[in-house]
């Protein structure tokens, strides 16, 4: 149905974001990664010379950059002031000044409006840290993954062409404690979510579990 939204929440290298994209494409949704706003968020502060580090300054510049999303789970393009980010938001310099900018109450205040918009009546899955807490507590379906942190460090060291494993860990690690231990919206297990350990399961696998989950509601 049109008001379905599936909130999948959960840490970096958790298998959200594959998850998310198989789970849409394999029901016909569309596909919201909340993360990449926070990247694109993050993006025009680095692009704009703003201190990251400086959450009043952060929070001054929330509302200055332009951003849209795309909702295709094939390959969503997102967008500051018209020039598509989507690769220049994975690189380095954007992963490691993320979490304090999201940790800025102005800059969830600007996205949570954003994501709100975009899942409208629904027909979407939506991946993120707060999605089922807070952005759409109302959510049918809500899905909270998780993985041992080496599994979550060889996942992304995969995905990023074969990075030092004990470093991508290390960075996993301090993203999380950031995100867990900010004081608006935290990464948090949303109440009523269906937790799942996707350490011992291919992706193929969890994709199927959750699959079942939404067609378990409809
Ligand atoms: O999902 P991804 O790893 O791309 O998210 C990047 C960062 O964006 C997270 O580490 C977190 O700081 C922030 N984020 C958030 N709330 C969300 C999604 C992402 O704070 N709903």
């Amino acid at each position: 149905s049109s008001t379905l939204v599936v909130a999948i929440d959960g840490p970096s290298g958790s298998g959200k974001s594959s998850t998310s994209r198989g789970v849409a494409a394999a029901l016909g949704l569309r596909y919201l990664d909340t993360g990449a706003m926070f990247r694109a968020m993050t993006w025009a502060m680095l692009r704009d010379r703003v201190d990251v580090h400086d959450a009043g300054a952060v929070g001054a510049h929330a509302a200055t950059p332009r951003l849209t999303s795309g909702t295709d789970p094939d390959g969503p393009t997102i967008t500051v002031d018209g020039e598509d980010v989507s690769a220049a938001i994975r690189l380095p310099d954007v992963t490691a000044a993320v979490s304090p900018v999201s940790a800025v109450p102005e800059v969830r205040a600007r996205l949570l409006e954003l994501q709100r918009e975009v899942i409208g009546d629904g027909g979407i899955v939506v991946e993120g840290r707060d999605i089922g807490s807070v952005v759409w507590p109302q959510a049918p379906v809500k899905v909270y993954l998780t993985a041992d942190p080496s599994a979550r460090a060889l996942r992304r060291a995969a995905e990023e062409g074969g990075a030092d494993l004990a470093a991508t860990e290390q960075s996993l690690l301090a993203r999380d404690k950031i995100d867990s231990g900010r004081a608006t919206a935290p990464l948090t297990m949303p109440a009523g979510a269906h937790h799942i350990d996707t350490t011992p399961y291919t992706l193929d696998e969890v994709i199927g579990l959750v699959v079942a989950l939404v067609e378990a509601v409809e």
